[in-house]
């Protein structure tokens, strides 16, 4: 299999960390150009990039995902720039503090929902406007196992990325015929921040972040949390030529976390 993405023209959000970071460092050593977008800059994740592929085309941009308007003018700036916008992978996202649903207020609803939904709406939108232009293109998005099943405590987060897989269903109908591919990341528990965060509120008395962590990885059949590197290789997959008949998917990256019960 090859993953050579020469000088195609990536659009990442939430690129200044976490899986968004590895999706970036991998697909800049593939040789893409990797424009890093965030609501926090990216200008370290450049840095971070650069540091494994000193010869590697990236950029930093700041963005909100929830701002129609910012998002339209990144991703035109973006396409007038580098010529076309080859792929969009909308990776920004945001979890909440474990709460019941009866407990949860209406502006965990509102906050979760503009980042994780509108966000990848209107990034998916601005981008399928140029690719139905220059007809083709592809869009992948960050749902997770959630959005395929429930937890107590994590019904906002998972009914978000229910949405996403959704919203990734609709756009792969209405673009197919442009040659656009639109395929969503369904991860398990992947060793980021927003995973020790999580991990971190919901502590038994005495326990401490790693061994959680470790105890975590031990029930996972491949026995450890995914990186930013093994969301990197599928991103790499889904943005080349051999991903050449996958829309519509949405792909359990979980190491089997899922399948057992
Ligand atoms: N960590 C996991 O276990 C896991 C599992 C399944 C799915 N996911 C999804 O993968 C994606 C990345 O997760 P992560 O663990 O790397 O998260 P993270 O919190 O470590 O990083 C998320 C990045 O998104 C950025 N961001 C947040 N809101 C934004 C906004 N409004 N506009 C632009 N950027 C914004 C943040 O600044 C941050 O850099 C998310 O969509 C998440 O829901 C993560």
């Amino acid at each position: 299999m090859t993953t050579g993405l020469d000088g195609r023209v990536v659009l990442i959000t939430g690129a200044a960390r976490g899986l968004g970071l590895g999706i970036a460092t991998r697909l800049a050593a593939d040789g893409a150009h990797v424009v890093c977008a965030d609501l926090r800059g990216a200008d370290g994740a450049v840095a971070q990039i650069r540091a494994t592929t000193p010869e590697a085309a990236a950029t930093a941009v700041t963005v909100d995902v929830t701002d129609s308007v910012a998002v339209d003018r990144v991703v035109a700036d973006t396409a007038e720039t580098h010529g076309r916008l080859d792929v969009l992978v909308n990776n920004a996202g945001v979890a909440h503090p474990v709460a019941h649903l009866v407990d949860t207020h209406d502006s965990v609803f509102d906050d979760v929902f503009a980042v994780n939904v509108k966000g990848v709406f209107f990034c998916s939108r601005a981008a399928a406007r140029v690719m139905k232009e220059q007809r083709g293109g592809r869009i992948i998005s960050m749902a997770s196992q959630a959005g395929k099943g429930a937890w107590p405590g994590w019904g906002i987060y998972s009914a978000s990325k229910a949405c996403v897989i959704s919203l990734t269903q609709a756009f792969a109908l209405e673009l197919a015929p442009y040659g656009i591919s639109v395929n969503a990341i369904c991860p398990g528990t992947m060793l980021t921040d927003m995973t020790r965060t999580g991990f971190s509120a919901g502590l038994e008395p005495g326990q401490n972040l790693d061994d959680a962590l470790r105890l975590k990885a031990a029930s996972i059949p491949y026995g450890r949390l995914g990186t930013g590197a093994d969301v990197g290789n599928l991103v790499a997959w889904l943005a080349s030529d051999d991903c050449s008949f996958t829309t519509g998917a949405a792909i359990n990256l979980t190491g089997g976390e899922t399948i057992s019960f």
